[in-house]
């Protein structure tokens, strides 16, 4: 299918231009909002009902994505013109072959798609095929190898499953007494029971950065071009990012090379639509860590920040048109926790949240919260990043969360 020149028909008839989206998460929502906007038909899909983001599609379908029949039946039965995965857990086998017989596009391709859902298809394609720098790593799938491979790489180091996201079934092993423990659990917290990990040696970094990097086609050329967001700097909390700010001060030099080091990676991956490269930085140093194919979570700063925030971005760029990256205010964002395990939760002190001109809010509408669970983020402007972040924080820590 091609959509170099892309024409939106109308929502529901037959010259519907339709996307359908895996995975139907808070950034999915946004998505969706902002195909909306532009006319497009959106069917979304998710393994639970009433996921976020399909309680702003046209459609909605609840199934395992991660089975390759149920997931080949939904596409079959939509017939979309663009597949947009929002999430990792899918048969990706499947997208390469729709890619293969052309009947949709695989956003941002299948090769993307399927070598970032694999934390060992991403690191060899960065530091062994680009020659990009990364931390020490070695794989293993048996407790034997595992030992070895932390020997190897020595303490502390990061252990993550290749299978995971959010921090499942990581740790930071600080000695070799710690191995075993680490095995276990890094045994309960992949995706897939495949059991095959990988030993990190720890960066010691002054901060990490998100660099949001679009891949969208200029409207003369129609050639595909990369542009970069202003970097976001973020802190996370067992593997899970608690807030966010966007610009993060950084030397040139170091700007220079995260272009570099996203635009290598980018490019290798192929497609249009927006990428999260995961960057650690050191004075000058910059170094790979990880990249998704689609808006991050630590992104979500730019609906404050920026003109277009990383999903209108996204949006634009995988219907072939032109973006602009440009960041109109400094500014930060904060997560909200359920804090609790329950469904039906309700929401209150958003008067005193929103109470500063310069905040805002989005709650995401999960139908069911966890006590680590990411149910809104609340968003900040202000002067200088140090006040946005203390403001988003703020304003996050005046949201109640109330069971029913
Ligand atoms: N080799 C490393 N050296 C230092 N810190 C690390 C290393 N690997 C991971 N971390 C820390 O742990 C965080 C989470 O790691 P990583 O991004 O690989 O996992 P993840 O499960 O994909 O998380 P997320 O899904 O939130 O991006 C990093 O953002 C960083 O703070
Ligand atoms: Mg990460």
């Amino acid at each position: 299918m091609n959509h170099m020149s892309v024409t939106i028909g109308t929502p529901l008839q037959s010259s519907a231009f339709k996307v359908l989206l895996l995975g139907s998460g808070e950034l999915g929502k946004e998505v969706v909002i902002s195909l909306q906007r532009l006319g497009v038909e959106v069917h979304a899909a998710d393994r639970y009902d009433h996921a976020p983001a399909m309680q702003v599609a046209h459609y909605q379908y609840t199934l395992n994505m991660a089975n390759p029949e149920e997931l080949k039946q939904l596409i079959a039965q939509v017939k979309p013109h663009l597949i947009v995965p929002e999430i990792e857990a899918i048969a990706t086998e499947v997208l390469v072959e729709i890619e293969a017989s052309q009947t949709a596009t695989i956003i941002p391709s299948a090769k993307a798609v399927n070598l970032t859902m694999n934390r060992e298809g991403i690191r060899r394609l960065a530091a062994e095929e680009l020659g990009l720098p990364t931390s020490a790593y070695r794989f293993a799938d048996s407790l034997e190898s595992f030992r070895a491979a932390c020997d190897d790489i020595g303490y502390p180091n990061f252990v993550k499953p290749v299978m995971s996201s959010s921090g499942k079934g990581q740790s930071r092993v600080k000695s070799f007494a710690e191995v075993d423990t680490a095995w276990e659990y890094a045994q309960t917290g992949g995706r897939v029971n495949q059991g095959k990990v990988i030993v990190e040696s720890q960066i010691d970094f002054d901060f990490e950065i998100t660099l949001l990097t679009v891949r969208a086609k200029n409207a003369e050329t129609g050639e595909i071009e990369t542009q970069y967001c202003d970097p976001i700097g973020h802190r996370q909390d067992s593997g899970d990012y608690v807030e966010s700010w966007q610009p993060q001060a950084m030397t040139a030099v170091a700007l220079e090379e995260a272009k570099r080091i996203s635009h290598k990676v980018t490019t290798a991956l192929g497609g249009c639509g927006i990428f999260g490269v995961e960057l650690f930085v050191k004075g000058d140093k910059v170094w790979f860590s990880e990249v998704s194919p689609r808006p991050h979570d630590t992104g979500l700063v730019t609906l404050a920040s920026q003109y277009q925030s990383e999903f209108e971005l996204h949006a634009r760029a995988i219907l072939g048109l032109p973006v602009n990256t440009t960041r109109h205010s400094i500014a930060a964002s904060a997560v909200i926790y359920a804090g609790v395990d329950d469904t039906n939760l309700s929401f209150s002190g958003l008067n005193l949240a929103l109470a500063n001109p310069n905040t805002d809010l989005r709650l995401f509408g999960k139908p069911e919260g966890f006590k680590r669970r990411r149910m809104g983020v609340a968003t900040a402007r202000a002067e200088t990043t140090d006040q946005a972040r203390e403001l988003a924080q703020h304003a996050a820590d005046q949201v109640i969360v109330n069971q029913n």
